[in-house]
């Protein structure tokens, strides 16, 4: 049986990609556009969009597992087209978000607790992966390190920054052995690291000096809103890396515990995203 992975180019889905086929596993990738998404050798492709269920009977065709990036609008419609299909298994990449004890008033929250409910009433098993920030929000700096700087509102905000591959080893694990099925998984990185540590160890790996620059919050709104970001989102972001200067983040062991393997550092993903930086 076919194991579906949607977002198959995003950083994430591709990690996951990886790690079934370097596991064996009958994998089929899916994108908006087929086309043009680079898979390895013998991987099967689909074009299939969450948000036009339309388009997902061939691509949920003998597909026994799913992994599931977070898309509300459409969310009913795979749920059926799922079931219909006969899937068994459903590993969604949602967020930490919905963890947080203030979850109600947070939209980042409401938006993937929306598809989070949905597959908890659905009749497959639902396995929910909630980490908190990722290790890859560090290519925003890409601009900036060309000339460089590092330009973050919070410089020590500590977050515990997780490599999307140990996201990846945890949805294959599940995806290929049908574990933790009903269960919601917090994880993260190995330990909270601060943007300005972040900005340290990726000039020692890029071996130039970076200089850490503090934007204040209304700037770094400004910023965030310039990438199309709803409004309601970067004050709910500064609010969270304000009290991460005072609060580390949450810091787990579910990586190695699901995977038997400690998650990766910060530095293994500045060396493994070196070439983005050049
Ligand atoms: N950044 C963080 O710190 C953080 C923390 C916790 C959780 N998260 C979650 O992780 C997600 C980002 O993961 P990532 O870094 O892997 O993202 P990414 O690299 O930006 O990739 C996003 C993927 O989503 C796919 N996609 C978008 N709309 C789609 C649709 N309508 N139908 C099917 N596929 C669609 C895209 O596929 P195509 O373009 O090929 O169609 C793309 O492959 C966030 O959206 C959030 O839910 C992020």
């Amino acid at each position: 049986m076919t194991i579906l992975v949607t977002g198959a180019r995003g950083h994430v889905g591709h990690a996951v990609l990886d790690a079934l086929v370097a596991a064996g596993q009958d994998v089929r990738a899916a994108s908006r556009d087929a086309t043009t998404l680079d898979v390895p050798d013998g991987v099967a492709k689909v074009s299939a969009d969450l948000e036009d269920p339309s388009t997902l009977d061939a691509a949920l065709d003998g597909v026994r597992s799913v992994f599931l990036y977070v898309r509300p609008q459409g969310i009913e419609g795979f749920v059926k087209a799922a079931e219909a299909a006969g899937v068994r298994h459903v590993v969604l990449l949602s967020s930490g978000a919905t963890l947080e004890p203030k979850s109600a008033q947070s939209r980042i929250a409401i938006f993937h607790r929306a598809v989070e409910e949905a597959l908890i009433g659905a009749p497959f098993a639902e396995t929910l992966l909630n980490p908190g920030s990722f290790a890859t929000n560090a290519l925003g700096w890409r601009t900036d390190v060309a000339e460089g700087v590092v330009r973050t509102p919070y410089p020590d905000s500590r977050i515990g920054a997780i490599h999307e591959r140990d996201i990846g080893d945890v949805a294959a694990k599940i995806l290929t052995d049908g574990s933790h099925a009903g269960q919601a998984l917090q994880l993260s990185g190995p330990s909270p690291i601060s943007f300005r540590e972040q900005a340290e160890v990726l000039a020692d790996v890029l071996g130039r000096p970076l200089r850490v620059e503090e934007l204040t919050p209304e700037q770094a709104a400004a910023r965030m809103t310039a990438l199309g970001w709803p409004p309601e989102v970067p004050p709910e972001v500064l609010r969270a890396m304000e009290r991460t200067t005072r609060e580390p983040s949450v810091v787990t062991d579910v990586v190695r515990e699901v995977t038997g393997t400690a998650p990766r550092t910060f530095r293994q993903w500045a060396e493994d995203h070196r070439a983005d930086f050049s």
